[in-house]
């Protein structure tokens, strides 16, 4: 048996675990869902998220894809031969981010070119839906293939299978060690200028002030949690492939707190940016920023090009700025996204890196087609609030029983403490069996029900059921059809712990 691919050095793995974490989901969904959760009072919850159920599940799934050394699926089975259809059912909730996540890192490329001509023009909105997306009457109009999306969506594809196809060190790890400090120093660039900006404060404010009437409502703290494990890439299989990649000596402790506190530093960070922008519009407009600030994908590609309209000469420098951020960030996490796909398949079929990379592309970029038609926004909407809410959501829920519950979590930590500086004591085995589960769980009833009551942003049940219930219930019989299927090499279940032998 071929020995598994390991990472070339720490830093190689904490960037391209940041590169994972850092995504559309930092700069393009943080700040909007941090200003309509009640704004500064969206930290408290945040931060409670953070550190109850973001960091202690982030060292957890480090411990198990460190000691296990497997993606996913086989990790899962490795903890017991029954549990492998949850491994599944997290890699067909990567599939599906992954067909419409690309679409979107798409459009950063587009706009990114646009930003030097301000190509929008005068009004943003019409551009983006009819003259950029071509958008249809309804999910199930799908109208033409647009070129203009094909083009850039053909370009994320190939540099995402060439990444891959590289491998984890000479592809994902040197490819995360150039664009993530190309990152980091655009943006805190960014950032800098922009909150020096006429106006910049009032945006400041809106972003920060609490409004500590939301803060009892669940609907606030739901919207911190799915934060949390969406931007932290937890939940969904990547970080457990990543780190089944890192050497026996690796400190799991200190490599979860320093994903996680980059990972969040960066998200305030992008904050500060598009809000102070926002701030300086408002001024400019003589409105309040409440008027200005967009929500979810409109805040990005419409509120932020009228945005940018308004800076005169260095507008097209902080277009730049803003749509190669956006760009390379979602980039890094597309990578990981299908990695941790690619990973799973290896493992499951005893198939060479290569081979594994050419099919999965060629399907998954057929399938994400779809998002290349003039319904793509729709079916994009729709699959973004199943996907997130309910198929990351229960990933990591159930995550968390299995092991806190049915498993010998002591184990886990046994093999995480020697190695790491920091220990994981009692506050750990806490959250990861109680207080995690607890909130999740209610979280979860209490968006269903709001699901079941109120249709998702007025679409058909139609289209509700065929875009998002369906998804959900093809990752889980998915999953377990995977599950059944015979193991390529049997021999890669025997052996508990491959390369980590201390
Ligand atoms: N963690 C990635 C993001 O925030 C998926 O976009």
């Amino acid at each position: 048996m071929e020995k598994r691919e390991q990472w070339g050095s720490r830093a190689g793995f904490i960037l391209a675990a940041v590169g994972s974490a850092i995504g559309l989901g930092n700069i393009w969904r943080f700040p909007y869902v941090a200003a309509k959760n009640g704004g500064g009072a969206f930290f408290i919850p945040y931060l409670f998220a953070l550190l109850t159920a973001g960091i202690p599940i982030m060292i957890l799934e480090f411990g198990i894809g460190h000691k296990y050394a497997g993606s996913a699926p086989l990790t899962f089975a490795k903890l017991n031969r029954k549990w492998e259809w949850l491994g599944w059912g997290q890699i067909l909730v990567c599939f599906f981010i992954a067909v419409y996540y690309v679409a979107v890192v798409a459009w950063a490329i587009s706009y990114t070119g646009f930003s030097i001509t301000q190509a929008w023009g005068n009004d943003p909105t019409s551009f983006f839906f009819n003259n950029y997306l071509g958008i249809t009457g309804g999910p199930f109009e799908l109208g033409g293939i647009r070129i203009g999306i094909l083009l850039p969506l053909l370009i994320v594809w190939i540099i995402s299978f060439i990444a891959i196809y590289s491998g984890v060190k000479g592809g994902i790890e040197r490819v995360n060690k150039i664009l993530m400090p190309i990152l980091f120093v655009l943006t805190i660039l960014g950032a800098i200028r922009s909150a020096t900006l006429p106006g910049a404060a009032a945006g400041l404010n809106y972003f920060f002030k609490p409004d500590f009437s939301k803060i009892m409502d669940y609907k606030v703290w739901t919207a911190a949690y799915g934060q949390i494990f969406y931007s932290l890439s937890i939940g969904f299989a990547i970080m457990i492939a990543y780190s089944s990649y890192l050497p026996p000596k690796s400190d799991i402790v200190n490599n979860a707190f320093m994903t996680s506190f980059i990972n969040c530093g960066y998200s305030l960070l992008s904050g500060i940016a598009v809000f102070s922008i926002l701030g300086h519009m408002a001024l400019t407009q003589g409105v309040l920023v409440e008027e200005v600030a967009g929500a979810g994908v409109g805040l990005a590609f419409i509120t932020f090009p009228s945005a940018i309209n308004t800076l005169g000469t260095i507008a097209p420098v902080f277009g730049l700025l803003f749509f190669l951020s956006l760009t390379f960030a979602g980039l890094s996490s597309f990578i990981s996204i299908n990695e941790a796909a690619i990973a799973a398949i290896m493992d499951k079929f005893n198939l060479e890196r290569k081979k594994t990379v050419i099919i999965y592309s060629i399907i998954s970029g057929t399938c994400s087609l779809v998002f290349v038609s003039g319904a793509g926004l729709y079916i994009l909407d729709i699959l973004d609030h199943f996907i997130n809410n309910y198929g990351v959501v229960f990933g990591g829920l159930i995550e968390v029983i299995l092991i806190g519950w049915f498993f010998n979590l002591k184990s886990i930590q046994e093999h995480v403490n020697p190695i790491s500086e920091i220990k994981t004591g009692s506050w750990w085995t806490f959250s990861i069996k109680y207080l995690t589960p607890v909130i999740l769980i209610y979280m979860a009833v209490m968006l269903f029900i709001n699901d079941l009551r109120v249709p998702y942003e007025g679409y058909s049940l139609n289209a509700l059921f065929v875009f998002g219930w369906l998804a959900l219930i093809i990752a889980i019989i998915g999953g377990f059809i995977f599950a059944s299927r015979k193991w390529g090499n049997e021999s890669v279940l025997v052996k508990e712990v491959e390369n980590n032998d201390k």
